[in-house]
């Protein structure tokens, strides 16, 4: 509430100064703000808390928060996978995307009661055995991404998408990023990076049909 409060302050002071670093200062104060806050759930005292285990990137985790601790803190502060980022806090923006089975979902307002049982995978379970998963190779290729925030998000909406759309159309792509915002404005890169993702994925289960073929 108090992080909530100081940034609706900020806000209308950025929305008075017609200066553009002022108003970007403003955004990136916020952010911080609102990530502090994000601890408040481990500052509530010995008081018990309820107990659930949540199946995160292939592994099993105990986790004691309160009910309604939004999964995005489960992620960040008591697993420590700070990959997924917190940005709005209202599924506005896309920064805290994870895949809950296959499908992308905003981590920020899911309550963690709702995720149990459900296979969760973030940001950091992508690349295997020292390789990038075929989405961040794409991006990194056609470099997607400039200060990066937004970049996790997208990368797993890209995932979701290829995962039930393998040739997607340039529609479809700008469909499923839709839920993302991109403060730098790389949307052109991240279109490009998806359909190039698109053809490594193709050519990798290409080569898979070739290998047990020759078998
Ligand atoms: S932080 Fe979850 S959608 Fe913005
Ligand atoms: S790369 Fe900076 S917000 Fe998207």
């Amino acid at each position: 509430m108090f992080a909530g409060a100081l940034c609706a302050a900020r806000s209308d002071i950025a929305r008075r100064d017609s200066g553009q670093s002022r108003t970007a200062v403003s955004r990136a104060s916020c952010i911080v703000e609102r990530e502090a806050s994000l601890t408040s759930h481990t500052l509530l005292g010995d008081a018990p808390v309820p107990r659930f285990t949540l199946f995160v990137n292939s592994e099993t985790h105990d986790i004691d928060v309160p009910a309604g601790t939004s999964l995005l803190g489960v992620l960040r502060d008591d697993l420590s996978l700070t990959g997924t980022r917190f940005g709005c806090g209202h599924s506005g923006c896309g920064a805290c995307y994870v895949l809950v089975g296959d499908a992308a979902t905003p981590s920020c307002t899911i309550p963690v009661e709702d995720v149990v049982g459900k296979e969760i995978t973030t940001i950091e379970a992508l690349a295997r055995e020292g390789e990038l998963h075929p989405v961040q190779r794409a991006f990194v290729d056609e470099d997607a991404m400039q200060c990066g925030y937004c970049t996790t998000g997208m990368i797993i909406s890209s995932i979701a998408l290829l995962a039930r759309t393998p040739s997607p159309s340039e529609d479809e792509i700008r469909a499923a990023l839709a839920p993302h915002l991109c403060r730098c404005g790389v949307y052109g890169r991240v279109i490009r990076a998806v359909q190039r993702a698109a053809r490594l994925m193709s050519n990798d289960a290409a080569q898979d049909t070739v290998r047990l073929v020759v078998r």
